[in-house]
């Protein structure tokens, strides 16, 4: 039986704020306590530090085959690079090939993850062929899978858009057996007209994938998506939201007392659509979908986080190296959409967040870490520090500046979209189920530490 005792550090969660030492048996937190006078295999002072709940990110990209390519980072690296900035736990997307089954898609994600993950993992599974024979599959992806959130895209058209009669349905069956439905919200016909005018008249630099994409699109699809849940009465989170006008909907949608959840992602907040009119190609490196949008869009998010009308900051983390990207160097259209982050998103909401004053240390942890456990059914063995939960704690260093880099961060990609940021506090160590995981930058545990997460149904809650 191994045994950890971290004195002296400053608890935070979503709702508390103080002062304890934690005691952690094996792999759970097994008391709380001040001034505790047990002994333990090991000791961490965590004097002037906090303790935050280890990081949960709903929205990864490993490995996924896409637009010709497949994003860099393997669940090896990608987990690895999230445990060294504080997040523990990730649920990526298994997307489903048009004609197959959902189950060959889980096979094919466990295949890449199961004992190659270094952090804890769960899976969403997206939804791109809805028919008779994808229906009969939903009860035992909910049921025998631990799977309980489905993901629908409504753009990329072509390959992963499915049409509104297949969503609707989709909702009527998740309905039935405890399941959330997940979107991305873009109207992909609008999106896929305008992209063919522009290269028509033979526009085809990066800072067309953000003209080709404007917010009324998003707020377009965000407004259908929740009247289709609101009809259907299935709970919904609509993922990576960017704009205004998409949070517009949303508040429409609480005036007839419908619940909506709501994620954006760390450069939404952060980064703002100048990046596309770089010079040379160095907007390629944000082409992501939706696009980064405006200061306004960005004033708009943080102000919903407080509104409480964002439950979630993820990352969408989908890196591609810069060779990758210029498969698309003639055709911004082809140019691989993602961008990497999962290293990045604890510090970066904690310096531009916390430290300056936009948002308080409870919501830093809502919007981390306890919002995602929640909705998506991993609570309370995840999100929180408390009695009986997984030992997923950052200590975390208000006081540590460090700046970005390419040349230090462990993502696999060989660029980073904040390169040169100034990053006020730093994760100093990440433990995962009770195992220091990174203790000043070293990587303890390995490939395969990682395990499955398997999720149950009727849990989305808040
Ligand atoms: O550009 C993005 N977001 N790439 C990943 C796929 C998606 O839409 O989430
Ligand atoms: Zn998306
Ligand atoms: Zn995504």
């Amino acid at each position: 039986m191994s045994s950890l005792l971290i004195k002296n550090g400053t608890i935070v969660t979503a709702t508390d704020h103080y002062s304890a030492d934690v005691y952690i048996k094996d792999e759970t937190v097994a008391m709380i306590g001040v001034d505790m006078d047990v002994q333990a295999g090991r000791t961490i002072d965590a004097q002037g530090c906090y303790l935050f709940p280890g990081g949960i990110d709903a929205h990864t990209h490993m490995e996924l085959p896409f637009m010709g390519t497949r994003a860099s980072d393997t669940f090896e690296s990608g987990t690895l690079a999230g445990l060294h900035g504080g997040t523990t736990t990730i649920i990526d997307f298994a997307i489903q090939r048009q004609g197959d089954s959902l189950v060959s898609a889980l096979d094919a994600w466990h295949e890449k993850a199961d004992g190659h993950a270094v952090g804890d993992y769960a899976f969403h599974c997206a939804v791109t062929d809805f028919n008779d024979e994808t229906r009969k599959e939903i009860p035992a992806i909910i049921n025998d899978h631990g799977i309980n959130s489905f993901k629908v895209f409504m753009a990329y058209k072509g390959f992963l858009m499915v049409d509104d009669r297949q969503i609707y349905e989709l909702m009527q069956e998740l309905v039935k057996h405890g399941g959330i439905i997940t979107s991305h919200c873009e109207n992909g016909d609008m999106i896929d007209r305008t992209v063919q005018e522009f290269l028509d008249e033979g526009k085809t630099e990066p800072k067309y994938h953000v003209l080709s994409r404007p917010a009324i699109c998003e707020a377009e699809a965000s407004g259908r998506v929740i009247d289709l849940a609101f009809q259907a009465g299935c709970p919904n989170y609509i993922v990576h939201m960017t704009c205004e006008e998409a949070l517009e909907r949303v508040r429409l949608a609480t005036f007839r007392n419908q619940r909506v959840f709501v994620e954006t992602c760390i450069q939404y907040l952060l980064l703002d659509d100048s990046y596309y009119f770089k010079d040379g190609f160095e907007g390629a490196k944000v082409v992501m979908s939706p696009p980064l949008r405006k200061k306004k869009d960005q004033e708009a998010l943080w102000a919903a986080i407080n509104q409480n009308m964002i439950h979630h900051v993820a990352t969408d983390h989908c890196p591609f190296c810069m060779d990758q990207k210029e498969m698309g160097k003639d055709d911004f259209s082809k140019i691989p959409n993602g961008a990497p982050g999962i290293e990045n998103r604890i510090e970066l909401l904690y310096s531009e967040g916390v430290d300056k004053g936009r948002i308080s240390l409870n919501k830093f942890v809502e919007m981390s870490s306890t919002g995602a456990a929640k909705i998506f059914g991993l609570f309370p063995r995840k999100g929180t520090i408390a009695v009986g939960s997984d030992a997923d704690i950052l200590v975390f260093d208000p006081d540590v500046k460090h700046t970005i880099s390419v040349d230090t961060h462990h993502m696999n990609v060989d660029y980073n979209p904040y390169e040169g940021w100034e990053v006020q506090g730093k994760t100093r160590t990440t433990i995962l189920r009770g195992t220091v995981a990174i203790d000043e930058g070293v990587a303890h545990v390995g490939e395969g530490f990682g395990n499955y997460l398997k999720r149950p149904p009727f849990s989305a809650q808040f």
